[in-house]
């Protein structure tokens, strides 16, 4: 059974890093992008562009009226996020390089968590007139609860306190550069992994898709849990076809057994 074959390459790992994508959060009640029943199933893809973030106000304003929305019952790690914070905690995993922007690696306890599309959490002035995908803020930043707390204080469209700029949480929208570094420090840890574990992405959107095939052209044993076929498939040294939050926690009760018996 390849979750098998799963836990004896994790039970050796001492530095994997977990790349994880939408897929491992839609046991907690977030959409990924892509299934059936994905995101871009219902909604328009081109409004989640940074340019278009930038020149609607309405749009800004629809967007701050869903994230208040689901604060009113923020989301939970599930199953998946919890295993992967206790292979980081039992020396198997260095970190994890994610997609997601839902903060819930972190919310389940990973301590290394690289958001290569920035995060829901935070939030930052973006200047009145920010160009080409480069936010050219005054430096304000803030926890998403001080754009949340304004939200609910009638402001529907939170401007930076400094300047008057636009504020923005820090997610990446499509057409917008990558934070500075991040790129550089995803690749820094999967330089040093001895086992990459992709989880719940279809490896799409670049440049994130491109980190685990360097990683895997390299030499470092790959493994994929996803509930679809994926483009590593067939050079992964694992693939486990099923949901994430069960397989990974199964695995993650399993390697301590193997490392005592190998002991
Ligand atoms: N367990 C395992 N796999 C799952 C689960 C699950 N519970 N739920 C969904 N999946 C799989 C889907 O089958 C799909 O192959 O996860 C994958 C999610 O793929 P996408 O929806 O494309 O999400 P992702 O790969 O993270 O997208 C990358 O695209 O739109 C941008 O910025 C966005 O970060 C995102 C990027």
């Amino acid at each position: 059974m390849s979750a098998d074959a799963l836990a004896d390459l994790l039970a050796d790992a001492r530095a994997g890093v977990a790349f994880t994508g939408a897929g491992i959060s839609t046991e907690s009640g977030i959409p990924d992008f892509r299934s059936p029943d994905g995101l871009w199933a219902r909604e328009d893809p081109r409004d989640f562009s940074f340019r278009r973030y930038v020149a609607s106000p309405a749009l800004r304003e629809q967007a701050w009226r869903r994230r208040h929305a689901l604060w009113q019952a923020p989301p939970r790690p599930n199953l998946g996020h919890r295993a992967l914070a206790d292979l980081e905690a039992d020396g198997h995993l260095a970190g994890i390089v994610t997609q997601n922007v839902d903060g819930l690696h972190q919310d389940a306890g990973s301590r290394t968590v690289i958001e290569l599309h920035g995060s829901t959490r935070r939030v930052v002035c973006i200047g009145n007139a920010p160009r080409a995908g480069t936010p050219q803020g005054c430096g304000f930043a803030a926890s998403h609860t001080w754009a949340l707390a304004r939200v609910e204080a009638g402001e529907a469209d939170p401007r930076c306190p400094r300047c008057d700029g636009i504020v923005k949480t820090t997610t990446v929208s499509f057409g917008q550069n990558l934070w500075p570094g991040v790129l550089e420090e995803a690749t820094a840890l999967l330089e040093r992994a001895d086992l990459v574990l992709v989880v719940g992405s279809s490896l799409s959107v670049e440049p994130a898709a491109s980190l685990p095939r360097r990683a895997q052209r390299t030499g470092v044993p790959l493994a994929v849990v996803n509930d679809e076929p994926t483009p590593l498939d067939d050079v992964a040294d694992v693939s486990v076809r099923a949901r994430a939050g069960g397989v990974l926690a199964d695995v993650a009760a399993a390697v301590p057994l193997r490392r005592q018996a190998s002991a």
